[in-house]
Parts: structure tokens; sequence; C-alpha cells
């Protein structure tokens, strides 16, 4: 049997480019070595640069969920005041890592499918003293997307002593965010919209947030504090934890990649190929659990038509065996429908190698579109590109 590697359509990881792999794949080197540490540096410097940061960049081993929990616990006492604003799966998982922490936790929660407004932020903010909030900008359990923009010029004019923790794990390199709209620490981990493998968290702190943990003296978490990784950071010739070569390699050829495209030009990019896919995807019969006004740019969740037959897990058997990995939803989602990232590095034969086996997949289990439907709409879109 021929065996072609099935395109990675999963909400992250995403499809690794071969140019990507080959990093992971060279010789491993001493975390010493002087090429390394300069390639380490430059890295962090870029991160840091490129994202508009006025404290600190930091990369280091681990996975989104880790960084969630490195950015609480390095802005936040025992006792202060959260507010956690979520919009699903990934927005809640902050009650949890927060209520651990032992703040106050108070929760903004958006029926999944929508977001919440500045003005409700602004509203709740306003009741009582609050340390900082979470915003998760693209929450992957409904491909919906906060106005982040729109939330930090509240924050700026109406509650500017509120530290800003922006969750853009399914979000940064593929939906805009700079660190200069006000936000006090962003994060995301390598197998998103960056387009590398697992393995690696990104974390970026305002001047604010580096101020706010000098504050705090000794925090009861080690492996992430700030204070151990700044040295490092600056200086990767120090030592903190080991540092995971290959994948610090892999992650500055992502990065490179992303600055040939262009940050501005690949977050344009994603709008384009959202709108084209989502409405390939539309004229198939399946609808967005994201409306239309906050559909991210970087992930859908594709409902099942009613009356088409479709059945979650076969369906999305059948469409593994015809090419295209895709994830359940999950929740309250779960059963009704299937999730599909279109973020990081990605081109247009992957997205019509998506769409056309969405379609074979829809006939053969029984759902008898049009064939080429949903293709004819995809390459209309991206001809027009
Ligand atoms: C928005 C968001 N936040 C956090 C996480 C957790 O990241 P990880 O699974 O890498 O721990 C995910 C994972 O998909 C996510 O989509």
């Amino acid at each position: 049997m021929i065996e072609t590697p099935k395109l990675l359509m999963i909400p992250g990881p995403t499809p690794v480019v071969r140019s990507i792999q080959n990093q992971m794949a060279r010789e491993t080197v001493a975390f010493g070595d002087a090429g390394f540490i300069a390639d380490f540096k430059g890295l962090v410097a870029e991160l840091k640069a490129l994202w508009r940061c006025d404290g600190e960049a930091f990369v280091l081993a681990g996975s989104g969920t880790m960084a969630m929990e490195m950015a609480v616990a390095n802005i936040t006492k025992r006792g202060e005041n959260v507010l956690i604003c979520s919009h699903g799966y990934f927005g809640d998982r902050f009650i949890d890592i927060c209520a651990r922490k032992g703040l106050g936790v108070d929760v903004l929660k958006a029926e999944w499918g929508t977001v919440y407004t500045p003005e409700q932020i602004d509203a709740e903010l306003s009741k009582k003293e609050y340390a900082a909030l979470t915003v998760t900008h693209v929450d992957t359990a409904t491909g919906a997307e906060a106005p982040l923009k729109e939330i930090c010029v509240m924050l700026k004019k109406k509650h500017p002593g509120v530290l800003l923790i922006v969750d853009a794990v399914a979000a940064a390199g593929g939906a805009e965010s700079w660190m200069d709209w006000g936000i006090d620490v962003l994060f995301t981990c390598s197998q998103k919209a960056f387009g590398v493998a697992p393995g690696l968290a990104m974390l970026w702190a305002s001047g604010r947030a580096l101020a706010k943990r000098k504050s705090l003296g000794t925090i009861p978490e080690s492996y992430f504090d700030f204070e151990r990784w700044i040295p490092v950071m600056q200086d990767p010739s120090k030592y903190w934890g080991t540092p995971p070569v290959n994948m610090i390699w892999a992650l500055k050829e992502g990065l490179r990649l992303m600055k040939e495209e262009g940050l501005e030009e690949r977050y344009a990019r994603h709008i384009r190929q959202a709108a084209v896919f989502v409405a390939a995807m539309e004229a198939l019969g399946f609808k967005t659990a994201a409306s239309k006004e906050n559909r991210a740019p970087t992930l859908s969740i594709f409902f099942y038509p009613e009356n088409s037959g479709l059945d979650d897990l076969p369906f999305r058997a059948k469409l593994a065996e015809e090419g295209v990995q895709s994830a359940g939803c999950l929740g309250a989602f779960a059963g009704k429908g299937f999730r599909l990232g279109h973020m990081g590095n990605i081109d247009k034969h992957v997205l019509v190698g998506t769409i056309a086996s969405v379609e074979r997949a829809c006939v053969k289990c029984g759902y008898q579109v049009e064939l080429g439907k949903g293709l004819g709409v995809l390459q209309a879109g991206l001809v027009r590109e």
C-alpha cells in the first residue's frame, strides 16, 4: 500500500514543513555550544522585537497549559482577585489554575460560539479591585475570536492598573496581537500558528509584568519563575533547565519563515484563507459554531448539516482514510461537529486537498453532496488571491 502523509488539519499540531523538520533532525549539540547559544539568543531577541515587547520574551520546554500557569504564577499572588473572561473550554481552564493559586476568581462567561464585549468586561472590573484579567484570544473549542484590540483600548482608558494576560495559543502568528496594545503577558506554543512541532512555550512579559513579578519576592513556583529564566533569556550560556536544543532550532526556522512572509501579511493571509475555506464548507452545508462576526482566522468548528445523516466518529474515521486528520468537538459541542485548523504554514494545496477529502468522506458516508461544489467555491476564492 502506498502510504502518503495525512494532512494534519487538527487545530494544532499543524503541518510542519520540511525546512523545520530538518532542524529537528540535526545532530544535537551541547547547550553550551557557542553556535547554539548565539542561535538561542538571536531567537529570543527577535521574538521580543517582533511582538513589540518592552519587557522580556521567554522560550522554554512545555506546552500551552504550562504557559497559562506561568503567566498566572508570575504576576499574581494568593488572595488577589482575577477576572477570567471565558468563551470556551480553554478559557475555563484558567479557573482551576487560578483557584489552585489561591486567587479570588470571578468568571465572565460568553455562550460558546459568541464572545464577551469590552463593555461587559468594564462592568465586571468596576465591581471590585482586580489584580489581573485573562482573555483567551481564540478559544480552540469554539473557533471564536475575542475582540482583543478593543478590550485593550477599553482597559487603557478605564482600568489601567489591571494586568492583562492573553492566551494566544490558538492565535499568535495567525491572528494579530502586539504587546504594545497594552498586553502584560501574552503566550503561545510551538505547535499552532507557528507551524512547529509541539514542545515549546513562548511567552512575552511587559516591563510592567516584570515589575509586578519583582515585587512578589520569592514565589511558590520554581521551574517557570520569570526571575529564574530572565538571566538565561538574556544570556543563554547561563543555565536553569536544559533547553530543548533541536526544538529551539526548529522554532528559529519557523520564525525565519514568518519573517520572510512578514507578520502583517501572515495575518492577512490567515483572514483570506479562513474566508474561502469556510465558504467552501458552507457550500457543502456545514455551519460554523462561531457567529460570522466572531470567526477566528485560525480554526473553525463545523457543525454537521441537519438531516445529513453524518455521524461524528465514522465520518472522521472516513475523513482520515481520505487523507485528512480532524479533531472532535469538546464539551457541549461534542458529537455535533468537528474541528479543522487552517493556520500556520499551509498553502492552497493543503486547502484544496482538505476540501476534496471532506467531499469524498461525505459521499462515502452517505451524505450526497455534489462533488466539486465546495472545491469550486474554494478554487474561485483562491484564484482571486
Ligand atoms: C487556546 C488554548 N489554550 C491553551 C491550550 C493548552 O495548550 P497545550 O495543549 O499545549 O497544553 C490550548 C490547546 O489546544 C488552546 O487551544
